[in-house]
């Protein structure tokens, strides 16, 4: 079998949490280290620009990205691990895409929908009121990065499907219009959540909910934010229902299948929660410490991580240049 392009974005918008840990870096890292395929993962930088408008807080939450995956483990010789930056010939290619993309296709973007209904549903008169150009071109930048690396598969999240979809079939339209294969038609590989992490008030873990456990907070904010967890008032050597506490969904997610059983037979003889939420701690931090330490080093020497995304971004290029040069040649002649 021949080896699969595999390709996937990251949007830096925000500090990670061990939702996106658990529910996407910690498998998506398993998947990437244990395949044969080409493998391609990078910072969407320019993405995040559609809301991300102060350049401090930008570059923050793009270190941080970068630094949360290289520290849980990500093999930049095994993963050409770059940022969208440092690839211009994305742009051009954006340029060439849209030319092929009727606008209704934009229109109909979930993204882009969902914010004109919400004006509609203020009563806003504009319906496109607060809608970028990069909001509603967005779609086309994704399918710049899909389409230059000749991506088979894409792994993404459920709401990214229309947009891998969108990528797909201006793909597929050049293709008929060119009457070759100017351009690999890409399919979504859709990565179900392992399981939804919850917050700390019980919703969905998410930065939109300030909910959240930052994945690489200290040591003692973490003992703070897991002692925050909402419990019950029973009596410290009452038997614990460990099914409705999310102290004991949050240890499950991190323990092996026997230390949960013995910590779900503790809860229900009757430890206090004080006594359960130490234990809790202990099990996430031991699993965090080893990353947080090198996290904490890379955010002090950021120009390692340069270094880095700058290695990947060269290995990207050299692709990026060559097919660009090949698809100009196809769709201008030159
Ligand atoms: P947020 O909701 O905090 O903005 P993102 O939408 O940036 O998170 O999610 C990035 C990745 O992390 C996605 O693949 C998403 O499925 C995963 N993820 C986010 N929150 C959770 C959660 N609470 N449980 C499991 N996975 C999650
Ligand atoms: N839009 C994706 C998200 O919000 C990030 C992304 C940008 C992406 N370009 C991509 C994902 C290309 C897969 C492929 O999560």
């Amino acid at each position: 079998m021949s080896k699969k392009n595999i390709l996937t974005g990251i949007k830096p918008t925000g500090t990670p949490h061990i939702g996106n840990y658990l529910g996407a870096i910690k498998p998506a890292l398993k998947d990437m280290h244990n395949s044969d395929n080409n493998y391609k993962l990078f910072v969407a930088d320019y993405h995040a620009h559609t809301t991300v408008k102060d350049a401090k807080l930008f570059q923050e939450y793009v270190y941080e990205i970068a630094a949360t995956w290289l520290a849980c483990g990500l093999d930049p010789d095994k993963v050409t691990f770059y940022a969208q930056v440092d690839v211009p010939e994305l742009f051009e290619l954006t340029w060439l895409l849209s030319c092929h993309t009727p606008k209704g296709d934009l229109n109909r973007a979930h993204a882009y929908k969902a914010l004109v209904q919400e004006n509609i549903d203020k009563g806003n008169k504009d319906p496109d009121h607060g809608v970028n150009m990069g909001l509603f071109t967005y779609p086309l930048l994704m399918a710049a990065d899909i389409l230059l690396f000749d991506t088979n598969l894409v792994p993404v999240g459920k709401d990214q499907i229309q947009h891998v979809e969108i990528a797909r079939s201006i793909a597929s339209r050049i293709n008929a219009l060119y009457k070759t294969e100017v351009l690999v038609e890409p399919e979504s590989l859709v990565v179900d959540e392992v399981a939804v992490v919850p917050g700390l008030d019980g919703r969905k873990m998410s930065k939109s909910y300030d909910n959240t456990i930052p994945l690489f907070c200290s040591e003692k904010r973490l003992k703070k934010l897991v002692n925050r967890i909402t419990s019950d008032s029973s009596a410290a050597d009452a038997p614990k229902d460990p099914d409705s506490s999310l102290v004991f969904k949050y240890y499950q997610l991190f323990a092996s299948k026997d230390e949960s059983k013995a910590f779900r037979e503790e809860l229900m003889k009757g430890i206090s929660w004080g006594v359960a939420k130490a234990q809790l701690f202990e099990k996430i931090n031991d699993e965090i410490k080893g990353p947080r330490e090198i996290y904490n080093n890379l955010m002090e020497n950021k120009e390692q991580i340069d270094k880095l995304l700058q290695a990947g971004a060269i290995k990207a290029r050299a692709v990026a240049v060559e097919n660009m040069k090949r698809i100009r040649k196809q769709l201008l002649g030159y």
